[in-house]
C-alpha cells in the first residue's frame, strides 16, 4: 500500500464559482396566518426561531420544477448553456424512484450528462458541492450544476407546532467550472463528517424500506418529519462550530480571517451560537431566515444569491461556508468571493 506521503501533491486544478441562482415559490405563509391555526405566537416564532415568513410550493409544483428554475437562473448567470453533471441535494425527492436529479437535467435540456441525487439532510449542497468539487479536481468533469431543492411543506405536518413554524420551500443552484487552486471562486477543503447515532433526532418514520406507509394520521403520521428540536439545535451549533474551524484550518487561514459566515439558515439563534463561538460580529454573517425559513439542502444557495444580489457578498472576501442536517450530517468549506458574479434570484 501506498503511503499518503508517497502521493504526489494535490492538483493545482479546482472548481471555482462561476454562476448562481435562486428561486423561491411566490405563495408565503406568515407567522400570522400560522398562529391562526397553531397553538403558538408570532412573537414565539420570532424570538426563538428568527423566522418571520416562509415561501410555500403550490400543491402542483414538485422539487425539480423548483430545481428546474434554480439550475435555469445559475446557468444564465454564468453564461453556460451546457454542463458535464448535475448533482442534485435534496431530502424531499419528487418520487423515492426514480432519483429527482435526471429528471431536472432533461427539463433543462443537458442531453444525457450524469446526474444524481445527495441526500444529505441540510448539509446536502455543501456535500454535493464537494463531491462536484472533487469531479472537477480530477478530471472527470470541466463544468457542474449543483442544485439544492426542497419541498419541505410535503414532510412537513401543517399542524405540528414543533415544526410548521421552521421550514419552508425553495431552490438554488451554483455552476462550478474548472480553474487554478488558489484564484478567487475556486473552492477550499472540505471538511466534513457525520453521526448516525442520532439518526432519529429528526427523520421521516415512513415510506423507506425500514417502513412502508401507513394510513395513519395526525401527530403520529409517519409520512411527516418528526424533530427532537433542542437536541438537534445542541448538534447543531457544536458541530457547525467545529466543521467551520477544520475548513479555515485546512485553507491555512484563521478563524480572524473570516469576513463572511455563511451559515445553513436553521434558526437565527443557532447562527448567532455559531458566530458568537468563532468571534466572528453580527456583520460578517448574512441571513435570509426571516423571510424564507429552513429550507434544508436549498439553504446555503439561497443564501448565498440573496446575500450576493443584495450586496452582502462581495468580491475579495474571505467567506466560509457550514452547514449541519439530519443525519447527523456536517460540512464546510471556503472561498474567496470571486469578481463579477451576478446571482439571478
Ligand atoms: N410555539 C410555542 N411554544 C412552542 C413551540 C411553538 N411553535 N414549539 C415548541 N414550543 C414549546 C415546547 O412545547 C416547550 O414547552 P414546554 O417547556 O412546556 O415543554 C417549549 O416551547 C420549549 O421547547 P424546546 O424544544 O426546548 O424549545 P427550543 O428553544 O429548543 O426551540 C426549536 C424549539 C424547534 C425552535 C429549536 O429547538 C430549533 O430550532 N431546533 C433546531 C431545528 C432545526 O433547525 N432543524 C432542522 C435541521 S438543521
Amino acid at each position: 500500500m501506498t503511503s499518503p506521503d508517497a502521493l504526489p501533491p494535490p492538483p493545482s486544478r479546482a472548481a471555482r464559482l462561476i454562476g448562481l441562482g435562486s428561486w423561491l415559490p411566490l405563495r408565503q405563509i406568515t407567522n400570522t396566518e400560522l398562529c391562526s391555526r397553531l397553538d403558538t405566537s408570532a412573537e414565539w416564532i420570532q424570538a426563538r426561531i428568527g423566522i418571520t415568513t416562509r415561501h410555500v410550493a403550490d400543491p402542483a409544483t414538485a422539487t425539480s420544477d423548483m430545481a428546474v428554475e434554480a439550475g435555469l437562473r445559475a446557468m444564465k448567470s454564468a453564461e453556460v448553456e451546457h454542463v458535464d453533471a448535475l448533482l442534485l441535494a435534496t431530502t424531499t425527492p419528487d418520487h423515492p424512484v426514480p432519483s429527482t436529479a435526471p429528471t431536472v437535467a432533461h427539463r433543462l435540456g443537458l442531453r444525457q450528462v450524469p446526474a444524481f441525487d445527495v441526500a444529505a439532510g441540510c448539509s446536502g449542497f455543501v456535500y454535493a458541492t464537494s463531491v462536484a468539487a472533487a469531479l472537477i479536481q480530477s478530471g472527470t468533469a470541466h463544468t457542474v450544476l449543483v442544485v439544492g431543492a426542497e419541498t419541505m411543506s410535503a414532510i412537513i405536518d401543517p399542524a405540528d407546532r414543533s415544526t410548521a413554524p421552521i421550514f419552508g420551500d425553495g431552490a438554488g443552484a451554483v455552476v462550478l467550472e474548472a480553474g487554478r487552486a488558489g484564484e478567487p471562486g475556486t473552492l477550499g477543503p472540505v471538511a466534513w463528517g457525520s453521526d448516525g447515532e442520532h439518526a432519529g433526532a429528526i427523520y421521516v418514520p415512513e415510506g423507506g424500506s425500514r417502513r412502508s406507509p401507513s394510513p395513519v394520521t395526525g401527530a403520529e403520521a409517519g409520512r411527516y418529519v418528526h424533530m427532537q428540536g433542542n437536541v438537534v439545535l445542541r448538534h447543531a451549533v457544536r458541530h457547525m462550530s467545529q466543521v467551520a474551524r477544520d475548513a479555515a484550518a485546512a485553507a491555512g487561514w484563521a478563524v480572524r480571517d473570516i469576513d463572511r459566515l455563511i451559515v445553513h439558515q436553521a434558526n437565527a439563534r443557532i447562527s448567532a451560537a455559531v458566530a458568537d463561538d468563532l468571534g466572528i460580529p453580527p456583520e460578517g454573517v448574512p441571513s435570509n431566515i426571516a423571510r424564507v425559513g429552513n429550507t434544508s439542502a436549498a439553504s446555503i444557495p439561497l443564501l448565498l444569491a440573496h446575500a450576493t444580489a443584495d450586496g452582502r457578498l462581495t468580491a475579495g472576501q474571505r467567506v466560509l461556508v457550514a452547514a449541519f442536517g439530519a443525519g447527523f450530517t456536517w460540512a464546510a468549506t471556503t472561498l474567496v468571493w470571486p469578481r463579477g458574479l451576478q446571482a439571478l434570484t
